[in-house]
């Protein structure tokens, strides 16, 4: 057989066997309402979510989930899914030790669920996919905030529908802080700013587009035919507006940046080039900062950096590129440096010290493959779809595991609960550099080892695909800490 002959051979035999098909990559879903021109908008800051009670040792919080419109085009009012009616939700400012009783009232008419990506929080308040919280019922979370000073966020949850849910806007940010971090000199305040960076797609009346199935929500899950590998949008947001810019002093500013899109990866970069300083991870400050040059950022992890805008000289524009695209897509937002003023913030050498855990000391060692079933049309852990009544894992509570992981395709792992550091990574060493990460990006045909100490609480949790997609189409298995 010619070289030619040898691959076109089993994909005929394949689409003779019409229940079998290739493994779908995630697709662009074009907008029919005009795409905005970039750099025209300011960017938007999240509102602070306003606390309805606070004694010695609870900061309260109610929320109404409900529909509500957001301007994100010129000219069109979208109607979103909104954590008190705005997308992104309100950013929560937690405080280590201080605990947060958030309580949601459901005012959408499908079930939600509210999970705190990061939080090392009990079982009753993580968020399992079928803890539903039902249309005008109401559910109050109790996250402790027994954990270090972190970027997490919080988002929508529920079991097949985590897609489509989190796209109409059930996504916010929950600021972690703590007097280690408050000790650091770091840029705060006005310039300690949070990005949500995500992609959407738009529809002639200016509404989300998003293939589902049954658009009510309330029928059958999953997106249409084609779409299963990713919904990829053709407009970026940051905080929730296309393409903004920002208007800065010559001087540091801290970014927190969550990538919160349903499928995209972005890889940042300045334009003209200059240097990203990565000073935290999805878990926190890392030991000491790392100067990049670009930093590749999966769906649901956070990059906390510091950009220095005294490199350039006042009257310059910056454009904060996404170089795994090109054109519209290829950038991300623009930093207008309009004025000068005095900095008397510094990086400090050395962040935080939090001891290593080793690798001797993990007890057990797990394999997990993610990878497509052609025959089931399912993204699959170890072979086998979502089943709340299967426990895929037993780890002892306060025990360290290596969990291995094996990927067939770009898929953003996620365990609730736990950080856990990078033993390697595609070969390449990774404990020291990344952080403690809750999520952790593989692509085609990629291996990694992760070190994981379970610490916190007993019982049950998800561990998934953070493609939202592969998330609802059953790439999801269950942990039980005993
Ligand atoms: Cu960000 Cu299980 O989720
Ligand atoms: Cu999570
Ligand atoms: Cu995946």
């Amino acid at each position: 057989m010619r070289r030619r002959d040898f691959f076109v051979a089993p994909l005929a035999a394949a689409s003779l066997a019409s229940c079998v098909r290739p493994r779908p990559e995630s697709k662009l879903l074009p907008s029919l309402a005009p795409i905005p021109q970039p750099f025209e908008i300011a960017l938007p800051i999240p509102p602070v979510a306003q606390m309805t009670r606070s004694d010695a040792v609870t900061d309260s919080y109610e929320i109404d989930v409900k529909l509500a419109t957001a301007r994100i085009l010129a000219g069109f009012d979208t109607p979103i899914f909104g954590y008190g009616g705005v997308f992104p939700a309100p950013t929560i400012a937690a405080r280590h030790g201080r605990r947060v009783s958030l309580k949601l009232r459901n005012r959408l008419p499908v079930p939600i669920v509210n999970h705190l990506h990061g939080g090392r929080t009990a079982p009753a308040s993580d968020g399992y996919p079928i803890d539903f919280i039902q249309p005008d019922t109401q559910r109050e979370y109790i996250y402790e905030n027994d954990q270090r000073a972190a970027t997490l966020w919080y988002h929508d949850h529920r079991l097949d529908f985590t897609g489509p849910q989190v796209w109409r806007g059930l996504a916010g940010f929950y600021i972690l802080r703590d007097d280690e971090e408050d000790r650091l000199p770091l840029p705060r305040g006005g310039r300690d700013i949070p990005l949500m960076i995500c992609d959407r797609s738009f529809n002639a009346d200016g509404s989300f587009q998003y293939p589902s199935i049954d658009s009510s929500l309330l029928g059958k899950p999953g997106v249409t035919e084609g779409f299963m590998g990713g919904v990829l949008g053709d407009v970026i947001l940051v905080n929730g507006a296309p393409w903004p810019k920002l208007e800065v002093a010559n001087v540091k500013y801290r970014f927190r940046i969550l990538n919160a899109a349903n499928a995209r990866r972005y890889e940042i970069a300045l334009d003209p080039p200059g240097e990203i300083v990565q000073i935290g991870s999805d878990g926190g400050l890392l030991a000491a900062p790392v100067t990049q040059g670009s930093i590749q950022i999966a769906q649901a992890e956070r990059f906390d950096v510091i950009i220095d805008f005294s490199k350039y000289p006042v009257g310059s524009r910056v454009t904060l590129l996404n170089r795994l695209d090109t054109g519209a897509m290829g950038r991300v937002m623009r930093f207008d440096i309009v004025r000068s003023e005095h900095d008397d913030t510094s990086i400090p050498s050395k962040l935080s010290d939090v001891p290593d855990p080793r690798p001797e000391d993990a007890v057990v060692t797990r394999d997990f493959d993610f990878s497509y079933s052609r025959f089931r049309h399912e993204w699959l852990i170890n072979g086998r779809p979502f089943d709340p009544n299967r426990m895929d894992a037993r780890p002892r509570l306060d025990s360290t595991e290596i969990w291995r992981l094996a990927t067939d395709f770009n898929h953003p792992l996620h365990l609730h609960l736990v950080h856990f550091r990078i033993l390697s990574h595609s070969g390449r060493p990774g404990i020291y550099d990344s952080g403690w990460k809750d999520t952790i990006d593989l692509g085609p045909g990629q291996a990694a080892s992760i070190l994981i100490p379970f610490r916190g609480y007993r019982g049950r949790y998800v561990f998934h695909c953070h493609n939202l997609e592969h998330e609802d189409m059953s790439m999801m298995a269950n942990f039980e800490v005993i």
